[in-house]
């Protein structure tokens, strides 16, 4: 039988769990409780990719291990099944004899995938699942996408006015936002795996794509330059942090590819189709070097790329309470929607003040 109180600690395990965001990667974001007779008696979480599980945490924070043979553990994803760097979590639940295991959701990585639920069941274990699915799905978005879709997860980031203008005609947009709404665009850097943007942003804002605000690491700077238009010694490749530049393949042995070279500056060709650059060959590559999640911070032509080639999952429009008017740059350039029923529909997620603005979660819906 699930109660509200098995409610109440699957939401203290999420809470667990975002404290190992920006530090996991590519492991998922995990925690764990441990409750006896009401009480909370152990609780932990996943700190670092490579260091011990949440389960492991919780277990080893119980002071009277004896009381573990009549708990219940929680956590927010199935636990594994597998060696992977620790051993699997399942057979630790066995081996501490843990009768009641209680799962937010499954884990979509092939080596589990209800292997981990199967064997506490086969070993006689109660198992629950589904509490709070639909929040443990959304903590660990970019980990599922990652395993579900072969690319990460992508977020696209958009600092607009009321009537959805993000720069002036001549392209100004510093600023748009205030400075709580930036700042909080920087703790979304420090959690996500890399930030992506455009050679004409680049260029024109002269963006670093760095966490300057807040406390926290620096994502993969990532720059869409199909003709290497972007000189080497702009902010976006100071020392701060990688960057990793995409090319056309046309590029290839022509003097700025040697430059970007000599420079130490990683360049990936990739092919070109209408509009720019391959969006889902940028997308698989960066899969292929672990980045689970992905924020755009993009202008108008690369949002609506991303949108048209059906490769965007979220939305997070910062919106002041500011209009530019209609010769000012829109959010998005034409997503040919020829009639309202053909419009890009979305879902929205959780809306938060920032200041004077508002951030609007909205998901894209397949
Ligand atoms: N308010 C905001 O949130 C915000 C955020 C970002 C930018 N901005 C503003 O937006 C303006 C720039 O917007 P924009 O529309 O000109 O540029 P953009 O969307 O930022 O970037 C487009 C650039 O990306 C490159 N690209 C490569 N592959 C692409 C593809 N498949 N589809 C689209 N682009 C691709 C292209 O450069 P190459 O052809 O050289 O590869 C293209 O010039 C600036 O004024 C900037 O200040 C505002």
């Amino acid at each position: 039988m699930l109660t509200e109180a098995d409610a109440c600690h699957m939401a203290r395990c999420i809470e667990l769990a975002l404290q190992g965001a920006g530090s996991v990667s590519p492991n998922p974001m995990v925690g764990s409780l441990i409750v006896c007779d009401g009480s909370v008696i152990g609780e932990g979480y996943h700190m670092q990719c490579g260091g011990p599980h949440a389960e492991v945490n919780a277990i080893a924070a119980v002071s009277d291990p004896s009381l573990l043979s009549r708990s219940t553990l929680y956590v927010n994803l199935e636990p594994c099944s597998h060696f992977g760097r620790t051993p699997p979590c399942s057979d630790l639940i066995i081996e501490k004899m843990i009768p009641r295991v209680v799962v937010g959701c499954r884990d979509p990585n092939p080596k589990v995938a209800g292997r981990g639920i199967m064997r506490l069941r086969d070993s006689g274990v109660d198992v629950y699942e589904g509490v709070l699915e639909a929040e443990c799905l959304r903590l660990n978005e970019a980990f599922i996408t990652s395993h579900t879709k072969g690319r990460p997860f992508v977020a696209l980031k958009i600092a607009e006015t009321l009537d959805g203008r993000i720069a002036t005609a001549d392209g100004a947009s510093k600023w748009i936002t205030g400075s709580e709404a930036r700042r909080e665009v920087h703790r979304l850097r420090s959690t996500y795996d890399a930030v992506l943007a455009g050679a004409a942003t680049v260029l024109l804002d002269r963006a670093q794509l760095t966490v300057r605000d807040v406390e926290g690491r620096n994502p993969l700077r990532v720059v869409l330059d199909s003709g290497l238009r972007v000189p080497f010694d702009a902010p976006v490749f100071s020392s701060d942090a990688p960057t990793l530049v995409f090319a056309a393949g046309r590029m290839q042995g022509t003097t700025e590819a040697s430059a970007a070279e000599k420079k130490g500056i990683e360049v990936v060709f990739v092919r070109e189709v209408p509009g720019g650059l391959d969006l889902s060959q940028v997308l698989r590559e960066l899969h292929r070097r672990d980045v689970l999640s992905l924020l755009v911070e993009s202008g108008s032509r690369l949002s609506a790329a991303f949108v048209r080639a059906g490769l965007a999952d979220k939305l997070l429009m910062f919106i002041a309470p500011k209009l530019f008017g209609a010769d000012a740059l829109p959010s998005f350039a034409p997503l040919a929607v020829e009639a309202p029923s053909g419009a890009v529909q979305l879902e929205f997620g959780q809306s938060k003040a920032f200041g004077r603005d508002i951030l609007l979660e909205a998901y894209f819906q397949p």
